[in-house]
């Protein structure tokens, strides 16, 4: 049994946040952003746009690229750190939405790689038999997360939602998730954080990072995700057609390229136009490189990504 990824999509709110705004209200430059960063612009949610709102879109974009219905669908995962509401999970909302009227709905917390744990959780549902089509989901409204005064890291991040549509299939071929690795290190949870919460403060909180920390250990753990996911598959990081990394930082893409020797020419990067999106970063890349004609039917792809946790994975999925 494998699980096939049948269709891809995305979805941005519409208001754009470029680095100029941003330096007319604090002290940086548009210069100094995308030399640090290689981000030029986020999305920014409405006030009324919620994580569902996002991730309703951007499931439904997949839907119809996989050619599936509600009434298919018996699984839904929404990797967020930015729920509508504390409770119930964002992926109920969503799933009541959708009009999907059967199988389970949860949500699912590892921060900027939710999506690869979601990934790798529906794929050991479809292969144990637990549901046949799901849909899963990074969206995050993760401006809502941000001290707008703190240069360090809200000209890093942005809004946005991915989805994929993944299917047990049977039988010959060899498309469809060859193997996941994820990890986490609790250890390092200081490192990027949001400082409130329902228990410890009752309050929503704002993102603390340790930004040239956080820089080191991507580059490091990411590059050990990719070359385990490889190893589990028994194949070499040269077979990987197409890399879609997390969009944290355009020089953590280039740090773990030059790490693994990997061409920049097979390295997708959105981070440009929407920064770090958190759990939606790596299906909305994903979802640009499919639609561009890059990524192609039959083709390796590797996905990866770090975020607060510190967590952080690889999956590898034949297209
Ligand atoms: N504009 C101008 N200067 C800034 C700035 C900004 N937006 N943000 C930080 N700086 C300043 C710092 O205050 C510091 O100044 P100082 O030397 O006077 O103290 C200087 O730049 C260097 O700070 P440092 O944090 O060492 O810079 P950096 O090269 O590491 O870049 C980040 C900062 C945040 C861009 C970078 O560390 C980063 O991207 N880290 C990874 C973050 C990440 O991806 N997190 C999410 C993972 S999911």
């Amino acid at each position: 049994m494998r699980s096939v990824l049948l269709g891809v999509g995305g979805h941005l709110p519409e208001r754009v946040l470029t680095n100029a705004e941003l330096a007319k209200r604090l002290d940086t430059s548009d210069e100094w952003i995308v030399e640090r960063t290689g981000i030029r612009e986020r999305r920014i949610a409405a006030d009324d746009e919620k994580t569902s709102d996002l991730a309703c879109v951007a499931a439904l974009n997949a839907m119809n690229a996989a050619g599936r219905e509600a009434s298919d669908i018996d699984l839904v995962i929404v990797a967020t750190t930015t729920p509508d509401l504390t409770f119930p999970a964002t992926a109920a909302r969503v799933q009541a939405e959708l009009g999907i009227n059967q199988g389970a709905a949860f949500d699912l917390q590892a921060v900027c790689s939710g999506f690869i744990f979601a990934l790798a959780t529906a794929d050991n549902f479809l292969v144990r038999g637990q549901a046949k089509t799901a849909l899963v989901i990074g969206a995050e409204t993760f401006s809502r997360l941000l001290d707008w005064d703190d240069r360090g890291t809200c000209i890093l991040f942005g809004d946005g939602a991915g989805a994929v549509i993944l299917e047990a299939e049977d039988g010959p071929g060899d498309r469809g998730v060859i193997s996941t690795f994820l990890r986490t290190d609790g250890r390092m949870h200081d490192l990027l954080y949001v400082d409130g919460g329902v228990s410890e403060t009752n309050t929503v909180g704002k993102v603390r990072m340790v930004g040239n920390a956080v820089f080191r250990q991507a580059v490091e753990h990411i590059s050990g995700a990719m070359l385990e996911a490889c190893a589990r598959a028994g194949l070499s990081i040269d077979a990987v057609d197409w890399f879609v990394p997390h969009q944290a930082n355009q020089r953590i893409l280039d740090g773990v390229a030059r790490k693994l020797g990997i061409d920049a020419q097979k390295v997708v990067s959105t981070v440009a136009f929407h920064g770090n999106t958190s759990a939606a970063s790596v299906p909305l890349a994903l979802d640009v490189a499919v639609r561009d004609g890059r990524i192609k039917p039959g083709q390796l792809v590797l996905m990866e990504a770090l975020g607060g946790g510190l967590t952080w994975g690889a999956a590898l999925v034949r297209m």
